[in-house]
């Protein structure tokens, strides 16, 4: 039986890391992002086969509905669903902004995009699932080491954004779990993808890495690792997790 993973934000440094790893562990990918020409050239360049790429705004409640509709009909249940969209939103010289500097507009495009997409996502999921069960179907979310620290110079709309993403993942893998999906998440350290590069310059690095005990900035393939892991066998008993992909710099 062939397995379908959707993916969003594929075009993205993260996602498309994510789809690659996806496609190679023999999961049909179907790649989403804002721009349909984006996704599919994802898509195209792909390993292995069966892959395709759609336009999807995570935000857009109407859309996330249908296209996970069309997307059924047209290639059978999903077993795995990737929610890597995110936005941060900076200031005009790239700096986070604190709290006192922050509009209604930012916080809730941040909202909207980040933790009502996530949900919009995993309630269609769940809901494509209880009408036609599968066997270990996944979820996967996307929070942050930002929403685990408080952030590291402020933008509180991207931190609570992504502290709302760990409270859903507990929820959901509570009521995933009759459904037989479960429902894990990655929370990301500072990883060389566009989000970080936003307000780090490489040139910085090194004093970074300082305070990382494995002593690099992450790479899109550390995540993509911890994402196959949890829509992998390995993964099946377990639901409701946060792996930290960060290199010790947030421990429990
Ligand atoms: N890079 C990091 O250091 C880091 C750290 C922690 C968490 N993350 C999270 O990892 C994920 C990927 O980050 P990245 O660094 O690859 O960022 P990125 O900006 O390269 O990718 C994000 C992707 O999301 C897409 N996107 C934005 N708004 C969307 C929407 N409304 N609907 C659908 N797609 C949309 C963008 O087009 C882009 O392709 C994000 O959720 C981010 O919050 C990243």
């Amino acid at each position: 039986m062939s397995r379908f993973a959707l993916v969003t934000g594929a075009s993205g440094g993260i996602g498309k890391a994510v789809c690659e790893r996806l496609a190679l562990d023999g999961f049909s990918v179907i790649a989403t992002d804002l721009s349909a020409e984006d996704a599919q050239r994802v898509a195209a360049g792909l390993p292995g086969e069966g892959h395709c790429g759609y336009a999807l705004d995570v935000s857009d409640e109407k859309g996330v509905g249908d296209l996970m509709k069309q997307i059924e009909a047209a290639h059978g249940a999903l077993s795995v669903l990737v929610a890597a969209a995110g936005i941060l939103i900076l200031d005009d010289s790239g700096q986070r902004r604190a709290i006192t500097e922050t509009s209604i507009e930012e916080w809730s495009v941040t909202q909207q995009v980040n933790s009502t997409g996530t949900f919009l996502l995993l309630r269609e999921f769940l809901r494509a699932r209880r009408a036609h069960k599968i066997k270990g179907a996944r979820f996967i979310g996307f929070s942050s080491v930002a929403a685990q620290l408080g952030g590291y110079r402020s933008s509180s709309a991207y931190i609570a954004s992504k502290s709302a993403v760990l409270g859903l993942i507990r929820a959901g893998a509570r009521e995933g779990a009759a459904l037989d999906v479960a429902v894990n998440g990655v929370a990301p350290g500072l990883i060389d993808a566009p989000m970080l590069r936003l307000s780090l310059n490489p040139s910085q690095d090194a004093e970074i890495a300082q305070s990382i005990p494995q002593g690099r900035i992450g790479s899109p393939e550390d995540v993509a690792g911890a994402v196959a892991f949890l829509a992998g066998p390995d993964s099946a008993y377990i639901t409701g997790s946060i792996i930290d992909v960060n290199g010790g710099y947030r421990m429990q």
